[in-house]
């Protein structure tokens, strides 16, 4: 059934709901999609009839030029349930403002905001079941945009598909994560595209990181490609370490992608009095800090993960373990951001948007 409501995106439901075949407490990340999603094409310099429709396959030529020069682009965002069966997004706003960004760094041409809002809005009312209820579970919300015009020139596409798919999803990592520090490969460069959430930046890490996964790490910790020196990310999250109770973090920069956590893990910690150092910081002062015991807590933040707790890092095929200390500030932000998420505090910043 198709229906043009009073706002631009038009609905087509599926007839019958998939749910009653998905197992959710058993999910492997990402790769069960829920019973909608959204799709909206570019053409003749503009976006065409946005649509919600049936999850299903699509059918792209295999000369379209996002398989040939990687001109694609993506956000990673959560919808979350209450107790009373509400569901929310978390700073939405955030994931807009930032694919647009990245968007323009790949030449793509940018997301109209009621499109990509009501989008979100209709496919989460039609799916509202599949964001289930419980501390973890969630609706992993993926939009992307990637070029679609036919023809193996490496040249900008001037067509282009824009897609929301929604995936459930349980709590992402269940253990504490072992961390090696980067000292060959690196994620992003100077004047590159660190910054932006484009395909190619994730395909490129997964040869370093399964060299890592080989010598027993899960996790690279990246440094600046230029020395090595800086540390400035942690696999697909930023990167927090707490020396002594200060809390330090690297600077965004367009190596850098400026996580939404990473924000909300800074606010929080301003408003909570912890002492925040937004700077560059070594890789000699982290062992340094390791070594005379000032370092106190290494932790990734990131939308899939929340807060992934370091339990060790390796530097020059040297471990060094990480005690976790009982006043944890990584535990602290993940309770504090969940809380927010999942409407149990109060929402101090304005973080939640509610679907009506
Ligand atoms: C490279 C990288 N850094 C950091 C993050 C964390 O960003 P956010 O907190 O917005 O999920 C992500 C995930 O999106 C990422 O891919």
């Amino acid at each position: 059934m198709t229906t043009q409501e009073s706002s631009s995106v038009i609905v087509n439901k599926v007839e019958k709901s998939r749910i009653s075949e998905v197992d959710f407490d058993n999910l492997t990340f990402g790769n069960i999609f829920s019973d909608h999603m959204f799709e909206c094409d570019y053409k003749d310099g503009k976006w065409q009839e946005p649509t919600v429709k049936p999850y299903g396959l699509l059918t792209i030529s295999p000369g379209a030029k996002v398989f040939h020069y990687g001109q694609a682009v993506f956000e990673g965002m959560k919808a979350y349930k209450d107790d009373a069966g509400d569901v929310f997004l978390f700073r939405p706003e955030k994931n807009f403002e930032r694919i647009n960004k990245s968007s323009k760094r790949l030449a793509i041409p940018e997301f109209p905001k009621d499109y990509f809002f009501d989008a979100l809005h209709k496919l989460l009312q039609l799916d509202k079941d599949w964001v289930q209820p419980g501390l973890g579970n969630s609706l992993y919300l993926r939009p992307f945009a990637m070029a679609t015009q036919v023809g193996v020139s490496a040249s900008p596409a001037n067509e282009y598909k824009f897609m929301i798919l929604m995936s459930p999803v349980q709590a992402y990592y269940t253990k504490d994560v072992k961390v090696v520090i980067a000292q060959e490969y690196s994620r992003s460069a100077d004047g590159g595209v660190g910054a932006a959430k484009a395909a190619g930046n994730y395909g490129a890490q997964f040869y370093p990181t399964n060299l890592a996964k080989e010598q027993g790490y899960d996790q690279i910790i990246w440094t600046d490609s230029n020395e090595h020196k800086y540390l400035e990310e942690a696999g697909t999250m930023n990167v927090f370490f707490r020396i002594n109770d200060t809390l330090i973090t690297a600077p965004t920069s367009d190596r850098i992608l400026d996580g939404v956590t990473r924000d909300s893990v800074l606010a929080l910690a301003k408003r909570d009095g912890i002492t925040v150092d937004v700077r560059k910081l070594t890789v000699d002062e982290l062992v340094a800090a390791a070594k005379d015991g000032s370092l106190k807590e290494i932790f990734g933040s990131g939308t899939a993960a929340v807060i992934s707790p370091v339990c060790s890092f390796n530097y020059n095929n040297v471990d060094y373990a990480l005690t976790k200390p009982e006043d944890s500030y990584s535990t602290k932000f993940k309770k504090e951001l969940m809380d927010i998420q999942y409407n149990k505090s109060e929402d101090p910043f304005g973080w939640r948007v509610k679907i009506k």
